[in-house]
């Protein structure tokens, strides 16, 4: 659920009419809700209550300094991976005490940093990895907290590009060889072993995977307790949102009528609280997209309509750089007028102006028909919106904006174009 909907004839983000912050701060512009994001780490929250559990959330799907500040500011804590997600973290005012440090790629200098601030935990990949960290922690005169990551081979049925949780995949450390790793990790002495990870994959919209590695890795959990201390179990992220359309407009009653199984904090929680709560360990989880992934949208303008003989082109101003997903992963994300009128649909290709062919939004699908200065929302793009940008095509980031009730603020500027090639130079010889 989220707090995107029309009132009256215009979509508004909480209190607020997107029309009129689009007034004020230009397209493209990505709009947050508060209260979503709010609300969504609370449902997670109170559904864990029953175990002792830390959310970390995986702030690679949206590192707003203003999101990580209303995160933080709940008692949440992140998943980062790497320095500068750290130092994001600090500069938000959130605790590294309560950062896991995740990633197959840590520099040294990256492990000393943490080690440095104090993180929770290192989620480790790999045996040399476990060993470098060791040989920094040495140096600093440091115990290193460390998580081995296990990847318990489970078929998350996800996107390719985004399961990690099979043998196919870089991630973490194959389940059948994750105690003898823990066995030669015990004998480095500038290690804690403090506690076991996974994560097997992202938008998974059935509780099943999530169950199914659970079940699978608990036997390991415990032996590992005994023999090692361990203080906390992370079940990772990977709780997937409704893209679909309808829902993502707030309509529950739809969603029923499908009969649709949206992936629920309530569900995740009764099927998994029962298992974990017996080994008395604290939860971790990660999750990212199922927090901010509805809480944002991007809204765009319409700069020409192009008709071909076969095709409705609805060019905006918004692009692939500006929201990769449709291109990368074949996204769907939902468009909706910002400006309803209603009227006929007509099937558009919505494509932002960017030289391939893969930036577009969506194809042949059903909207409003709309002409030039026309707005339109593209929702769910709170999740691995902003963060994946580029300025490819030498366009400047978009601006960022949050909403809270009836008060906004620009929480990031739009970037000037000049600050694109502002690190660059001419070479010597050139000039
Ligand atoms: N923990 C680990 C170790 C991860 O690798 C990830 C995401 C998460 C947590 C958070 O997953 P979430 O709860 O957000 O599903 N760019 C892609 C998603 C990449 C996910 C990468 N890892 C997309 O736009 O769909």
């Amino acid at each position: 659920m989220h707090d995107f909907r029309y009132v009256g004839n215009q979509l508004h983000c909480e209190g607020v009419a997107v029309g009129t912050l689009v007034k004020k701060f230009g397209t493209p512009l990505y709009v947050y809700s508060q209260r979503t994001l709010t609300n969504h780490f609370q449902n997670l929250d109170r559904a864990m209550a029953p175990v002792d559990h830390l959310i970390c959330f995986a702030m690679k799907s949206n590192s707003n300094q203003s999101v990580l500040r209303t995160l933080a500011n709940l008692g949440g804590g992140f998943d980062i991976v790497s320095s500068g997600e750290l130092q994001r973290v600090i500069a938000a005012g959130g605790d590294p005490g309560k950062c896991v440090f995740a990633g197959v790629g840590k520099t040294a200098a990256e492990i000393e940093f943490a080690l440095r601030r104090g993180v929770y935990s290192f989620n480790v990949e790999s045996e040399p990895e476990l060993q470098r960290i060791n040989q920094v922690a040495a140096r600093l005169k440091k115990i290193a907290p460390v998580a081995v990551r296990v990847n318990p081979n489970v078929d998350a049925h996800t996107h390719a590009k985004i399961t990690t949780g099979t043998y196919e995949n870089k991630f973490g450390i194959a389940f059948e060889q994750i105690e003898s790793v823990y066995a030669r990790a015990s004998m480095l002495k500038h290690l804690r072993l403090r506690g076991l990870q996974m994560h097997i994959g992202s938008q998974l919209t059935t509780v099943a995977p999530f169950e199914q590695a659970v079940r699978k890795v608990i036997p390991i959990v415990q032996r590992l307790q005994q023999r090692h201390g361990l203080e906390f179990f992370s079940i990772g992220g990977g709780l997937g949102i409704v893209y679909q359309p309808a829902l993502a407009s707030g309509d529950a009653a739809w969603w029923h009528k499908q009969g649709g199984k949206m992936l629920t904090p309530e569900t995740y929680a009764a099927r998994l609280v029962p298992r974990l709560q017996p080994l008395g360990l604290r939860i971790l989880m990660e999750p990212g997209r199922f927090i901010s992934g509805n809480a944002g949208i991007l809204v765009t303008r319409v700069e020409y309509v192009k008709r071909t003989g076969k095709k409705n082109f609805v060019i905006v101003d918004g692009a692939m750089n500006d929201l990769i997903r449709p291109a990368f992963y074949d996204a769907y994300h939902e468009i909706v007028p910002v400006l309803r009128k209603g009227g006929a649909t007509i099937k558009s290709d919505v494509v932002g102006p960017i030289c391939e062919s893969g930036d577009y939004f969506c194809k042949d699908r059903p909207l409003p028909k709309v002409g030039t200065g026309d707005q339109l929302a593209l929702l769910s793009a709170g999740a691995y919106g902003f963060v994946m940008a580029s300025n490819y095509n030498t366009r400047p980031l978009a601006a960022e904006v949050l909403v809270n009730g009836k008060k906004y603020a620009a929480v990031r500027e739009r970037q000037p174009v000049k600050a694109i090639w502002a690190g660059e130079k001419i070479a010597a010889w050139l000039k």
